[in-house]
Order: structure tokens, then sequence, then C-alpha cells
């Protein structure tokens, strides 16, 4: 995988004068179907999250609130995406290294996964990520 496989999706956004709704439907509005989601949120100041890749897991990443950064790594090339709104998500496939950090006060992190949580899809250490990506 390489940077130019990740993709910044603009999610469906239904505006009324009762405020905002959007929504995401595995398949269609992201590559993947979804098999678990789960949320990082209560984050103290200045910590980081992630510093790993997955082996085959694809991850679609949305600040439902507040905002974040995503530091995304192909082995080759990094690239930092700010995410601000909560129609905006991006798609981060497998065989990236990817770490969350610059979270703002309350924000709320949602990601969306392609499977279900398994720890042996981890690669935890950048040399072995290096390694496998060359
Ligand atoms: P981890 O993915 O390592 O979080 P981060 O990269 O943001 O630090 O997950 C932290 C812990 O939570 C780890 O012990 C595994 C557990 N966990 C689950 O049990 N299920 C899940 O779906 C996730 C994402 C994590």
């Amino acid at each position: 995988m390489k940077l130019a496989d990740i993709k910044v999706i603009q999610l469906p956004k239904n505006e009324d004068e009762r405020g905002n709704l959007s929504y995401i439907e595995g398949g269609k509005h992201i590559p993947f179907k979804i098999k678990r989601t789960y949320w990082i949120y209560d984050i103290p100041g200045g910590e980081k999250r992630g510093g790993h890749a997955y082996k085959t897991l694809n991850e679609f990443i949305v600040a439902l609130s507040g905002s974040f950064d995503i530091v995304l790594d192909d082995g080759k090339q990094k690239k930092v995406f700010s995410l601000t709104r909560s129609y905006y998500g991006i798609f981060v496939p497998k065989m990236i290294w990817r770490s969350l950090e610059n979270f703002s006060t309350n924000s709320l992190c949602l990601i969306l996964a392609s499977d279900v949580y398994k720890e042996n899809d981890y690669i935890m250490e950048y040399k072995n990520f290096q390694m496998m990506v060359k």
C-alpha cells in the first residue's frame, strides 16, 4: 500500500434547521464492509495513540467531535492529515503505519474497521514494518 491509496472521503450531510445528520454505509461510502466499530475518547492533552500498522485490516477514521492529526507512513513517505469536521473521514488501508496525535480537548475519534479485533494482525515494531514493505 502507498500513501496514494489513502483517501479522504466526504460523507453525506443532511442539513436542516434542526441540525446536521451524517451517515456511513459499509461498502457504499467506504470501500469495505464494517465488522467492528471502536472509539477513542477522554484523551489526556499531548497523548498519542496508534503507532502501529495492520497486516490485513482496513480502517476508516472520523473526528466525530473536536480534531486531531493522523500521521500516515507507507515506509517511504509520511503524510499528516488533520481531521477537523465530522463529515469527513480518512480511509486507511492495511500496511500503512498510522499514529493519531494532537487531539483537541474532548475530541472523539470514531474508527470503523473491516474485521474483528485480532492481536496477531498488528505490526507493532516500525523496523518490522519497514522490512515488510520493502
Ligand atoms: P490499540 O489498538 O493498541 O490502541 P492504540 O493503538 O490506540 O494504543 O488497543 C489498546 C488495547 O485495547 C489493546 O490492549 C487491545 C484492546 N483492544 C481490543 O480489545 N479491541 C479492539 O477493538 C481494540 C481497537 C483494542
